[in-house]
Protein backbone atom coordinates (compact mmCIF):
# COMPACT_ATOMS: atom_id res chain seq x y z
CA UNK A 1 0.00 0.00 0.00
CA UNK A 2 3.02 2.54 1.06
CA UNK A 3 4.04 1.80 -2.23
CA UNK A 4 0.93 3.21 -4.05
CA UNK A 5 0.38 5.91 -1.66
CA UNK A 6 3.54 7.10 -2.63
CA UNK A 7 2.92 6.85 -6.17
CA UNK A 8 -0.06 8.54 -6.18
CA UNK A 9 1.21 11.82 -4.00
CA UNK A 10 4.61 11.92 -6.73
CA UNK A 11 2.85 11.63 -9.78
CA UNK A 12 -0.68 13.46 -8.64
CA UNK A 13 -3.03 10.88 -8.70
CA UNK A 14 -4.30 11.35 -5.18
CA UNK A 15 -3.48 14.36 -2.16
CA UNK A 16 -4.77 14.47 1.02
CA UNK A 17 -7.33 17.14 1.36
CA UNK A 18 -6.95 20.14 3.29
CA UNK A 19 -3.40 19.29 3.50
CA UNK A 20 -2.02 22.65 3.42
CA UNK A 21 -3.87 22.37 6.93
CA UNK A 22 -3.35 19.18 8.27
CA UNK A 23 -5.62 17.53 6.20
CA UNK A 24 -9.08 16.22 6.82
CA UNK A 25 -9.12 12.36 8.13
CA UNK A 26 -11.20 10.27 5.45
CA UNK A 27 -11.12 12.77 2.81
CA UNK A 28 -9.20 13.02 -0.29
CA UNK A 29 -8.69 14.98 -3.17
CA UNK A 30 -7.92 13.56 -7.45
CA UNK A 31 -5.02 15.23 -8.98
CA UNK A 32 -4.66 15.70 -12.33
CA UNK A 33 -3.87 12.20 -13.55
CA UNK A 34 -6.56 10.51 -10.69
CA UNK A 35 -9.21 13.02 -12.07
CA UNK A 36 -8.43 11.08 -15.37
CA UNK A 37 -8.23 7.68 -14.37
CA UNK A 38 -11.59 8.39 -11.73
CA UNK A 39 -13.45 9.75 -15.28
CA UNK A 40 -11.95 7.03 -17.64
CA UNK A 41 -13.56 4.26 -14.86
CA UNK A 42 -16.86 6.02 -14.23
CA UNK A 43 -17.28 6.24 -18.12
CA UNK A 44 -16.72 2.66 -18.44
CA UNK A 45 -19.28 1.71 -16.33
CA UNK A 46 -21.74 4.11 -17.73
CA UNK A 47 -21.18 2.37 -21.16
CA UNK A 48 -21.30 -0.72 -19.74
CA UNK A 49 -24.42 -0.32 -17.85
CA UNK A 50 -26.70 2.61 -20.00
CA UNK A 51 -24.86 2.43 -23.49
CA UNK A 52 -25.33 -1.39 -23.95
CA UNK A 53 -28.72 -1.56 -22.23
CA UNK A 54 -31.84 -0.55 -23.55
CA UNK A 55 -33.74 -1.15 -20.48
CA UNK A 56 -31.50 1.24 -18.33
CA UNK A 57 -31.33 4.47 -17.77
CA UNK A 58 -29.61 7.35 -16.09
CA UNK A 59 -30.04 9.60 -13.52
CA UNK A 60 -28.33 11.99 -11.53
CA UNK A 61 -29.69 13.56 -8.75
CA UNK A 62 -29.44 16.08 -5.48
CA UNK A 63 -26.83 14.88 -2.50
CA UNK A 64 -28.53 16.63 -0.08
CA UNK A 65 -31.76 14.66 1.12
CA UNK A 66 -35.13 15.96 2.59
CA UNK A 67 -34.94 13.49 6.20
CA UNK A 68 -38.38 12.12 5.74
CA UNK A 69 -36.85 10.50 2.43
CA UNK A 70 -33.84 8.99 5.09
CA UNK A 71 -36.32 8.17 7.87
CA UNK A 72 -38.36 6.35 5.34
CA UNK A 73 -35.57 4.30 4.13
CA UNK A 74 -34.96 3.01 7.73
CA UNK A 75 -31.41 4.53 7.49
CA UNK A 76 -32.39 7.40 10.39
CA UNK A 77 -33.09 4.42 12.82
CA UNK A 78 -30.87 1.90 11.25
CA UNK A 79 -27.64 3.06 9.64
CA UNK A 80 -25.16 3.10 12.79
CA UNK A 81 -21.87 1.36 13.40
CA UNK A 82 -21.25 0.30 17.15
CA UNK A 83 -18.53 2.83 18.72
CA UNK A 84 -16.97 2.38 21.94
CA UNK A 85 -14.88 5.20 24.13
CA UNK A 86 -11.39 4.69 25.61
CA UNK A 87 -12.02 6.54 29.36
CA UNK A 88 -8.18 6.88 29.23
CA UNK A 89 -7.02 8.26 25.81
CA UNK A 90 -10.28 9.34 24.71
CA UNK A 91 -10.42 7.99 21.34
CA UNK A 92 -13.05 6.48 19.99
CA UNK A 93 -13.66 3.07 17.75
CA UNK A 94 -15.09 1.13 15.78
CA UNK A 95 -16.13 -1.79 18.30
CA UNK A 96 -16.73 -4.46 15.48
CA UNK A 97 -13.32 -4.13 14.38
CA UNK A 98 -11.67 -4.14 17.66
CA UNK A 99 -8.90 -7.42 17.99
CA UNK A 100 -9.46 -7.15 21.62
CA UNK A 101 -10.91 -5.57 24.67
CA UNK A 102 -7.71 -3.23 24.73
CA UNK A 103 -7.60 0.27 23.14
CA UNK A 104 -5.89 0.39 20.03
CA UNK A 105 -4.36 3.79 21.17
CA UNK A 106 -3.45 3.57 24.30
CA UNK A 107 -3.81 -0.01 25.08
CA UNK A 108 -6.50 0.77 28.00
CA UNK A 109 -9.31 -1.47 28.48
CA UNK A 110 -11.05 0.78 30.06
CA UNK A 111 -13.74 1.10 27.26
CA UNK A 112 -17.23 2.21 27.26
CA UNK A 113 -20.03 -0.34 26.42
CA UNK A 114 -20.73 0.12 22.47
CA UNK A 115 -23.38 2.28 21.32
CA UNK A 116 -24.62 3.30 17.85
CA UNK A 117 -23.47 5.90 16.14
CA UNK A 118 -25.57 6.94 13.18
CA UNK A 119 -23.20 7.22 10.05
CA UNK A 120 -25.21 10.19 8.15
CA UNK A 121 -23.78 13.57 7.90
CA UNK A 122 -26.29 16.36 8.89
CA UNK A 123 -26.44 19.70 8.08
CA UNK A 124 -29.03 22.71 8.13
CA UNK A 125 -30.45 23.87 5.11
CA UNK A 126 -31.58 27.89 4.77
CA UNK A 127 -30.58 30.81 6.86
CA UNK A 128 -32.01 29.77 9.74
CA UNK A 129 -30.15 27.46 11.78
CA UNK A 130 -32.72 26.63 14.69
CA UNK A 131 -32.37 22.58 14.34
CA UNK A 132 -35.30 22.20 12.33
CA UNK A 133 -34.52 22.62 8.76
CA UNK A 134 -31.69 20.41 7.80
CA UNK A 135 -31.23 17.76 5.19
CA UNK A 136 -29.04 14.85 5.00
CA UNK A 137 -25.86 14.20 3.09
CA UNK A 138 -26.73 11.08 1.37
CA UNK A 139 -25.50 8.03 2.75
CA UNK A 140 -26.06 6.17 -0.65
CA UNK A 141 -27.16 6.96 -4.07
CA UNK A 142 -29.66 4.50 -4.33
CA UNK A 143 -32.10 5.95 -2.09
CA UNK A 144 -32.97 9.39 -4.99
CA UNK A 145 -33.33 6.37 -7.47
CA UNK A 146 -36.27 4.79 -5.58
CA UNK A 147 -37.78 8.39 -4.70
CA UNK A 148 -37.66 8.99 -8.64
CA UNK A 149 -38.79 5.80 -9.38
CA UNK A 150 -41.91 7.08 -10.72
CA UNK A 151 -40.63 10.21 -12.49
CA UNK A 152 -38.54 7.59 -14.68
CA UNK A 153 -41.06 5.25 -15.69
CA UNK A 154 -43.62 7.69 -16.84
CA UNK A 155 -41.13 9.77 -18.62
CA UNK A 156 -39.25 7.17 -20.25
CA UNK A 157 -42.20 4.21 -21.05
CA UNK A 158 -40.09 1.36 -19.51
CA UNK A 159 -41.41 -1.49 -18.34
CA UNK A 160 -40.50 -4.08 -15.94
CA UNK A 161 -37.51 -5.39 -15.88
CA UNK A 162 -35.96 -2.26 -16.20
CA UNK A 163 -33.05 -0.34 -14.34
CA UNK A 164 -31.85 3.08 -13.16
CA UNK A 165 -28.03 3.61 -12.77
CA UNK A 166 -26.86 6.64 -11.09
CA UNK A 167 -23.03 7.86 -10.20
CA UNK A 168 -22.45 10.10 -7.70
CA UNK A 169 -20.85 11.29 -4.00
CA UNK A 170 -21.94 9.74 -0.95
CA UNK A 171 -21.23 10.38 2.89
CA UNK A 172 -20.75 8.57 5.61
CA UNK A 173 -19.39 9.74 9.16
CA UNK A 174 -17.13 6.65 9.69
CA UNK A 175 -15.84 6.36 13.10
CA UNK A 176 -12.36 5.13 12.24
CA UNK A 177 -11.78 6.30 8.39
CA UNK A 178 -8.48 4.19 7.34
CA UNK A 179 -6.81 2.04 4.20
CA UNK A 180 -6.58 5.09 2.53
CA UNK A 181 -9.07 5.71 -0.17
CA UNK A 182 -10.82 2.38 0.77
CA UNK A 183 -12.74 3.55 3.86
CA UNK A 184 -13.63 7.38 3.43
CA UNK A 185 -15.90 9.59 4.71
CA UNK A 186 -16.43 11.27 1.06
CA UNK A 187 -16.39 8.53 -1.61
CA UNK A 188 -18.33 7.65 -4.95
CA UNK A 189 -20.61 4.98 -5.94
CA UNK A 190 -21.83 3.85 -9.07
CA UNK A 191 -25.04 2.23 -8.23
CA UNK A 192 -28.02 0.31 -10.72
CA UNK A 193 -31.30 -0.20 -9.08
CA UNK A 194 -33.06 -3.21 -11.20
CA UNK A 195 -36.35 -3.62 -10.89
CA UNK A 196 -37.67 -6.73 -11.29
CA UNK A 197 -41.17 -8.96 -11.28
CA UNK A 198 -41.25 -10.53 -7.63
CA UNK A 199 -40.65 -14.49 -7.96
CA UNK A 200 -37.98 -13.41 -10.75
CA UNK A 201 -35.61 -11.88 -8.22
CA UNK A 202 -33.45 -14.69 -7.60
CA UNK A 203 -32.29 -15.29 -11.03
CA UNK A 204 -31.51 -11.64 -11.68
CA UNK A 205 -29.27 -11.54 -8.89
CA UNK A 206 -27.69 -14.46 -9.90
CA UNK A 207 -27.14 -13.09 -13.57
CA UNK A 208 -25.76 -9.35 -12.30
CA UNK A 209 -23.29 -11.05 -9.84
CA UNK A 210 -22.05 -12.73 -13.22
CA UNK A 211 -21.84 -9.55 -15.36
CA UNK A 212 -20.61 -7.27 -12.60
CA UNK A 213 -17.27 -10.15 -12.16
CA UNK A 214 -17.05 -10.01 -15.85
CA UNK A 215 -17.00 -6.16 -15.80
CA UNK A 216 -14.07 -5.82 -12.88
CA UNK A 217 -11.83 -8.42 -15.16
CA UNK A 218 -12.16 -5.92 -18.43
CA UNK A 219 -10.87 -3.36 -16.05
CA UNK A 220 -8.23 -5.04 -15.46
CA UNK A 221 -8.45 -7.00 -12.50
CA UNK A 222 -7.08 -10.45 -12.02
CA UNK A 223 -10.52 -12.88 -10.98
CA UNK A 224 -8.11 -14.81 -8.94
CA UNK A 225 -8.13 -11.77 -6.66
CA UNK A 226 -11.66 -11.39 -6.43
CA UNK A 227 -13.53 -13.73 -4.12
CA UNK A 228 -17.87 -14.09 -3.72
CA UNK A 229 -18.64 -13.59 -0.38
CA UNK A 230 -22.36 -14.46 0.40
CA UNK A 231 -23.20 -12.41 3.45
CA UNK A 232 -24.60 -14.16 6.34
CA UNK A 233 -28.44 -13.51 7.63
CA UNK A 234 -27.17 -11.70 10.32
CA UNK A 235 -24.53 -9.23 8.56
CA UNK A 236 -26.90 -7.84 6.23
CA UNK A 237 -28.47 -4.98 5.88
CA UNK A 238 -31.58 -3.88 6.96
CA UNK A 239 -33.24 -3.83 3.59
CA UNK A 240 -31.42 -6.95 1.96
CA UNK A 241 -33.21 -10.21 1.41
CA UNK A 242 -29.11 -11.73 0.36
CA UNK A 243 -26.38 -10.15 -0.65
CA UNK A 244 -23.20 -11.70 -2.46
CA UNK A 245 -20.34 -9.19 -1.91
CA UNK A 246 -17.41 -9.18 -4.53
CA UNK A 247 -14.47 -8.99 -2.26
CA UNK A 248 -11.37 -8.15 -3.67
CA UNK A 249 -7.56 -8.79 -2.36
CA UNK A 250 -6.64 -5.54 -1.58
CA UNK A 251 -3.06 -4.61 -0.08
CA UNK A 252 -4.54 -4.71 3.42
CA UNK A 253 -6.37 -7.89 2.77
CA UNK A 254 -9.49 -8.91 1.09
CA UNK A 255 -12.55 -6.68 1.51
CA UNK A 256 -15.67 -5.45 -0.61
CA UNK A 257 -14.98 -4.11 -3.90
CA UNK A 258 -18.79 -4.36 -5.39
CA UNK A 259 -22.01 -5.62 -3.22
CA UNK A 260 -25.08 -6.94 -5.25
CA UNK A 261 -27.87 -7.25 -3.19
CA UNK A 262 -31.37 -8.03 -3.36
CA UNK A 263 -33.55 -5.47 -1.70
CA UNK A 264 -36.84 -7.10 -1.97
CA UNK A 265 -39.82 -4.34 -2.37
CA UNK A 266 -38.30 -3.11 0.68
CA UNK A 267 -37.56 0.66 -0.37
CA UNK A 268 -40.34 1.23 -3.05
CA UNK A 269 -42.50 -0.06 -0.52
CA UNK A 270 -41.18 1.78 2.37
CA UNK A 271 -41.55 5.38 0.55
CA UNK A 272 -44.82 4.32 -1.23
CA UNK A 273 -47.84 5.54 0.81
CA UNK A 274 -50.33 3.19 2.34
CA UNK A 275 -48.87 -0.01 0.73
CA UNK A 276 -52.42 -2.26 1.47
CA UNK A 277 -54.41 0.10 -1.12
CA UNK A 278 -53.25 0.40 -4.74
CA UNK A 279 -54.80 3.52 -5.69
CA UNK A 280 -51.73 5.08 -7.22
CA UNK A 281 -53.30 8.59 -7.44
CA UNK A 282 -54.29 9.33 -3.82
CA UNK A 283 -52.42 12.04 -2.20
CA UNK A 284 -51.77 12.29 1.15
CA UNK A 285 -52.39 15.51 3.46
CA UNK A 286 -50.42 14.13 6.51
CA UNK A 287 -46.71 16.05 6.36
CA UNK A 288 -43.48 14.16 5.74
CA UNK A 289 -45.42 10.83 4.25
CA UNK A 290 -44.49 10.22 0.58
CA UNK A 291 -47.54 10.82 -1.71
CA UNK A 292 -46.81 8.71 -4.49
CA UNK A 293 -47.22 4.39 -4.78
CA UNK A 294 -44.39 2.95 -6.41
CA UNK A 295 -46.01 0.25 -8.14
CA UNK A 296 -46.78 -0.88 -11.33
CA UNK A 297 -49.69 -2.18 -13.17
CA UNK A 298 -49.32 -5.82 -14.07
CA UNK A 299 -51.57 -6.07 -17.39
CA UNK A 300 -51.53 -9.99 -17.62
CA UNK A 301 -52.52 -10.43 -14.06
CA UNK A 302 -54.32 -6.88 -14.17
CA UNK A 303 -53.03 -5.63 -10.62
CA UNK A 304 -50.48 -3.55 -9.31
CA UNK A 305 -47.18 -4.56 -7.63
CA UNK A 306 -44.06 -3.28 -6.24
CA UNK A 307 -41.53 -4.38 -7.61
CA UNK A 308 -38.37 -6.50 -6.20
CA UNK A 309 -34.99 -4.64 -6.84
CA UNK A 310 -31.48 -5.93 -7.51
CA UNK A 311 -28.91 -3.37 -6.89
CA UNK A 312 -25.56 -3.77 -8.30
CA UNK A 313 -23.15 -1.25 -5.72
CA UNK A 314 -19.76 -0.42 -6.58
CA UNK A 315 -17.30 1.72 -4.98
CA UNK A 316 -15.45 4.10 -7.34
CA UNK A 317 -12.80 4.99 -5.30
CA UNK A 318 -12.40 1.18 -4.07
CA UNK A 319 -12.17 0.22 -8.08
CA UNK A 320 -9.56 2.51 -8.81
CA UNK A 321 -7.12 1.20 -5.83
CA UNK A 322 -8.03 -2.16 -7.00
CA UNK A 323 -7.42 -1.23 -10.53
CA UNK A 324 -4.04 1.08 -9.46
CA UNK A 325 -3.46 -2.15 -7.08
CA UNK A 326 -3.57 -4.66 -10.36
CA UNK A 327 -1.62 -1.80 -12.62
CA UNK A 328 1.15 -1.81 -10.36
CA UNK A 329 4.43 -3.83 -11.38
CA UNK A 330 8.07 -3.26 -10.60
CA UNK A 331 10.06 -4.80 -13.54
CA UNK A 332 13.66 -5.83 -13.35
CA UNK A 333 15.62 -4.57 -16.24
CA UNK A 334 18.96 -6.68 -15.18
CA UNK A 335 22.23 -4.89 -14.22
CA UNK A 336 20.69 -3.39 -10.69
CA UNK A 337 17.83 -1.71 -13.12
CA UNK A 338 14.37 -1.70 -12.53
CA UNK A 339 11.27 0.52 -14.03
CA UNK A 340 8.21 0.85 -12.56
CA UNK A 341 4.87 0.82 -14.67
CA UNK A 342 1.42 0.75 -14.55
CA UNK A 343 -0.02 -1.46 -16.77
CA UNK A 344 -3.71 0.14 -16.96
CA UNK A 345 -6.05 -1.12 -19.70
CA UNK A 346 -5.17 1.43 -22.23
CA UNK A 347 -9.24 2.64 -21.67
CA UNK A 348 -8.09 3.84 -17.97
CA UNK A 349 -4.86 5.54 -18.86
CA UNK A 350 -4.74 8.94 -17.82
CA UNK A 351 -2.86 9.70 -21.31
CA UNK A 352 -3.87 8.15 -24.31
CA UNK A 353 -0.64 9.07 -25.54
CA UNK A 354 2.43 11.57 -24.94
CA UNK A 355 3.84 13.53 -28.40
CA UNK A 356 7.42 14.14 -27.92
CA UNK A 357 9.67 15.55 -29.91
CA UNK A 358 13.09 14.95 -29.64
CA UNK A 359 14.78 17.74 -28.74
CA UNK A 360 13.51 20.54 -26.88
CA UNK A 361 12.34 23.38 -28.22
CA UNK A 362 13.11 22.77 -31.77
CA UNK A 363 11.41 24.90 -33.43
CA UNK A 364 10.41 22.61 -36.41
CA UNK A 365 9.96 19.55 -34.39
CA UNK A 366 7.73 21.36 -31.84
CA UNK A 367 5.78 22.56 -34.61
CA UNK A 368 5.02 19.24 -35.73
CA UNK A 369 4.90 17.64 -32.42
CA UNK A 370 2.08 20.43 -31.82
CA UNK A 371 0.14 19.53 -34.86
CA UNK A 372 0.21 15.65 -34.47
CA UNK A 373 -1.21 16.13 -30.37
CA UNK A 374 -3.90 18.50 -32.25
CA UNK A 375 -4.87 15.73 -34.48
CA UNK A 376 -4.97 12.85 -32.22
CA UNK A 377 -6.73 14.65 -29.54
CA UNK A 378 -9.49 15.62 -32.16
CA UNK A 379 -10.36 11.94 -31.95
CA UNK A 380 -11.92 11.72 -28.54
CA UNK A 381 -9.93 9.55 -27.44
CA UNK A 382 -9.13 11.27 -24.20
CA UNK A 383 -5.94 13.88 -23.00
CA UNK A 384 -2.99 13.35 -25.62
CA UNK A 385 -0.33 15.47 -23.93
CA UNK A 386 2.18 17.28 -25.92
CA UNK A 387 5.26 17.17 -23.86
CA UNK A 388 8.41 19.58 -24.52
CA UNK A 389 10.87 17.92 -22.41
CA UNK A 390 14.01 16.91 -24.12
CA UNK A 391 14.80 14.28 -22.19
CA UNK A 392 13.32 11.01 -24.02
CA UNK A 393 14.74 8.38 -21.59
CA UNK A 394 13.10 10.11 -18.73
CA UNK A 395 9.91 11.25 -20.47
CA UNK A 396 9.72 7.03 -21.16
CA UNK A 397 10.32 6.47 -17.79
CA UNK A 398 7.38 9.25 -16.61
CA UNK A 399 4.72 7.24 -18.79
CA UNK A 400 5.85 3.97 -17.93
CA UNK A 401 4.57 5.09 -14.10
CA UNK A 402 1.90 7.16 -15.23
CA UNK A 403 0.61 4.07 -17.46
CA UNK A 404 0.67 5.87 -20.16
CA UNK A 405 0.18 3.54 -23.88
CA UNK A 406 2.06 4.65 -25.87
CA UNK A 407 4.95 7.48 -26.84
CA UNK A 408 5.16 8.83 -29.75
CA UNK A 409 8.49 10.21 -30.67
CA UNK A 410 8.81 13.32 -33.60
CA UNK A 411 12.90 13.29 -34.48
CA UNK A 412 14.36 14.66 -37.67
CA UNK A 413 13.80 12.16 -39.94
CA UNK A 414 10.18 12.51 -39.10
CA UNK A 415 11.07 16.46 -40.90
CA UNK A 416 12.31 14.23 -43.71
CA UNK A 417 10.83 11.02 -44.25
CA UNK A 418 7.55 11.76 -42.69
CA UNK A 419 8.01 9.04 -39.64
CA UNK A 420 7.10 8.94 -36.20
CA UNK A 421 8.85 6.45 -33.35
CA UNK A 422 5.72 4.60 -31.44
CA UNK A 423 7.13 3.34 -28.20
CA UNK A 424 4.98 1.15 -26.17
CA UNK A 425 4.42 1.02 -22.42
CA UNK A 426 4.58 -2.93 -21.85
CA UNK A 427 6.42 -4.23 -24.02
CA UNK A 428 9.33 -0.95 -24.32
CA UNK A 429 9.52 -1.98 -28.30
CA UNK A 430 9.72 0.65 -30.62
CA UNK A 431 8.05 0.85 -34.15
CA UNK A 432 8.21 3.62 -37.56
CA UNK A 433 4.80 4.69 -38.56
CA UNK A 434 4.18 7.32 -41.42
CA UNK A 435 2.70 10.05 -40.01
CA UNK A 436 -0.16 10.06 -42.61
CA UNK A 437 -1.36 6.33 -40.78
CA UNK A 438 -0.87 7.60 -37.05
CA UNK A 439 -4.62 8.52 -36.95
CA UNK A 440 -5.66 5.34 -38.06
CA UNK A 441 -2.64 3.43 -35.87
CA UNK A 442 -4.06 5.56 -32.42
CA UNK A 443 -7.63 4.64 -34.18
CA UNK A 444 -6.69 1.13 -34.47
CA UNK A 445 -4.79 1.12 -30.84
CA UNK A 446 -7.84 2.22 -28.94
CA UNK A 447 -10.76 0.07 -31.02
N1 LIG B 1 -26.55 1.23 -1.79
C1 LIG B 1 -25.81 0.29 -1.08
C2 LIG B 1 -24.76 0.87 -0.24
O1 LIG B 1 -24.55 2.08 -0.32
O2 LIG B 1 -24.11 0.19 0.51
Amino acid sequence: MEDLVSLCKRRGFIFQSSEIYGGLQGVYDYGPLGVELKNNLKDAWWSSMIYENDNIEGLDSSILTNPSVLKFSGHESTFTDPMVDCRECKSRWRADTLDSDKCPGCGSTDLTDPRPFNLMFKTSIGPVDDGSNFGYLRPETAQQIFINFKNVLDSTNKSIPFGIAQIGKAFRNEITPRNFIFRVREFEQMELEFFVKPGTDEDWHQKWLDKRLGWWEEQGVNKDKLTIYNVPKEELAHYSKATFDIMYEFPHGSEELEGIANRTDFDLGSHSKNQSEFDISAKVEKNNESNSKLAVHDLEEKKWFIPYVIEPSAGVDRGFLAILNEAYNVEDLGEGKERTLLKLKPHLAPIKAAVIPLKKNNDELVVLSKKIKNELQSLNLGRILFENTGNIGKSYRRHDEIGTPICITVDFDSLEKGTVTIRHRDSMKQELVNIDELVNFVKNFYA
